[in-house]
């Protein structure tokens, strides 16, 4: 499937993160095990809302989709969501790596929100 649209990238990633973040939650739920309440959190909160709300707004406005510095935005949303995760769930193991992980995860996914702001101050004036 080829995707021009960044818009649908956004959905893409938001119902893939979703399917995924319920499937954790089932297994949570199942097992009473909550160690791994904030990576699950996170990722449905991040990867399935904050995504599709990203989504929305592209569909909405695809002429800002069309800049460069979209493209860049939807790469560290992505790129921050998927090192986030596991260094949120590593520290919840408490894992050494977990810190540095979450930490490069939350930079990542801080720049892209800065950068939707920008892009999002620019659709609406
Ligand atoms: C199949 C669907 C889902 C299942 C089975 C599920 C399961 C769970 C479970 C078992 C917990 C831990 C609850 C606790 O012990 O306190 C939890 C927490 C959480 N879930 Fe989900 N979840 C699902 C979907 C979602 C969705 C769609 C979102 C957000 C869009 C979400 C966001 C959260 C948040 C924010 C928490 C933390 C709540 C807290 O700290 O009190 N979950 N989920």
């Amino acid at each position: 499937m080829r995707m021009k649209n960044l818009a649908a990238k956004f959905f893409v990633s938001a119902v893939f993160f979703g399917t995924v973040g319920m499937a954790w939650g089932i297994v949570m739920s199942n097992s009473q095990d909550t160690s791994m309440l904030a990576a699950h959190a996170h990722l449905m909160v991040i990867g399935w809302v904050s995504f599709a709300i990203f989504g929305l707004f592209y569909n909405a406005f695809p002429r800002e989709a069309e800049r460069r510095l979209a493209t860049v935005q939807f790469w560290a949303s992505q790129a921050g969501l998927v090192t986030l995760i596991p260094g949120i769930a590593l520290v919840s193991a408490a894992h050494p790596l977990g810190a540095p992980l979450a930490a490069i995860g939350s930079i990542l996914s801080l720049a892209s929100m800065v950068m939707f702001g920008l892009i999002a101050a620019r659709g609406w004036r």
